[in-house]
């Protein structure tokens, strides 16, 4: 518990990618403070696990399984979700495929891939919920990165998608907020405890990471649930079209070239 345990009472929230990282952190910070949570993943055994620890905080949740990637499904995840509790107020894009892969190694597919799940999925999701958060102004929580301000290395594909999803967050905060939608998004930088971390960040780049980091440490999950709380939260209701950045300043010294 972050905030005043009422911080989401009575509200309900959909979190694609929720069973996993990240996104289950966000998905039990909601259930936390009084928020119902459905979460959405391509895998079932994804889901169970975190749905049970969904319920133990005193709330309702609902496993939906769908690939982003299809727009009827989503359509009728979203449906399922809004009916089984009666409103839609918060939805969390979370769901994402990363890999390491040179550009000039880089199959047409899986460049594909990757812009599929993160920018279109995406895109599918907000969509589909739009006609339930409008009926009380609700929030859209995109999960952005860092790794599109300068140039990383192997990863053109996942840098290219989550630039698209900035710019989406933009664009749906400019054209929704006449719903009383609020578009934000988190820009996490590396975060201890993810498959992310523990699949991209290998050999020295960990330290190099944690070194570089003016706040002297990796992310924590917990780092990115307070700051998705804040911007779900009526805390924030001023705030559209933001992109708060939650990496320590990391990016800002990776391009440091004098001590
Ligand atoms: C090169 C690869 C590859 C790899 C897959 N592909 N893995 N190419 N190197 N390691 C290519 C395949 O060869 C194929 O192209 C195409 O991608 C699609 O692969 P499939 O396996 O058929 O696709 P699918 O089953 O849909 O899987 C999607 C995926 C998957 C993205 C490729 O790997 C995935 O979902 N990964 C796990 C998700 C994940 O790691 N989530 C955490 C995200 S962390 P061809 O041409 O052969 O058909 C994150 C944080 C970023 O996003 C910030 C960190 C700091």
């Amino acid at each position: 518990m972050f905030f005043e345990p009422s911080l989401l009472k009575g509200r309900a929230a959909l979190v694609t990618g929720g069973g996993t990282g990240i996104c289950r952190g966000i998905a039990l910070g909601f259930a936390a403070h009084g928020c119902d949570v459905a979460i959405l993943s391509r895998r079932a055994e994804h889901l169970e696990p975190t749905c049970r620890d969904i319920e133990a905080r005193g709330v309702r949740a609902l496993a939906l399984v769908a690939d982003v990637r299809d727009p009827s499904a989503v359509e009728a995840r979203v449906a399922k979700a809004a009916a089984a509790f009666g409103r839609l107020d918060i939805v969390v894009n979370g769901a994402a495929g990363n890999f390491l892969c040179l550009a000039e190694n880089l199959s047409p597919n899986g460049f594909g891939a990757v812009i599929d799940i993160d920018l279109k999925g995406t895109f599918h999701v907000s969509k589909a919920a739009l006609p339930y958060l409008k009926e009380r102004g609700g929030v859209i929580l995109n999960i952005s990165a860092t790794l599109h301000y300068l140039g990383t290395p192997a990863q053109l594909h996942v840098s290219a998608a989550k630039a698209g999803i900035d710019a989406l967050t933009r664009n749906l905060a400019a054209e929704w907020g006449r719903y009383g939608v609020r578009v934000n998004a988190v820009a996490p930088g590396p975060i201890a405890e993810t498959e992310g971390v523990r699949r991209l960040l290998v050999g020295r780049a960990r330290e190099l990471a944690t070194g570089r980091t003016p706040l002297g440490r990796l992310g924590t999950i917990d780092d990115v649930v307070r700051a998705s709380l804040f911007l779900c939260s009526d805390a924030a209701s001023f705030i559209t079209g933001a992109i708060l950045v939650v990496d320590g300043g990391l990016w800002l010294n990776s391009a440091r070239i004098l001590e």
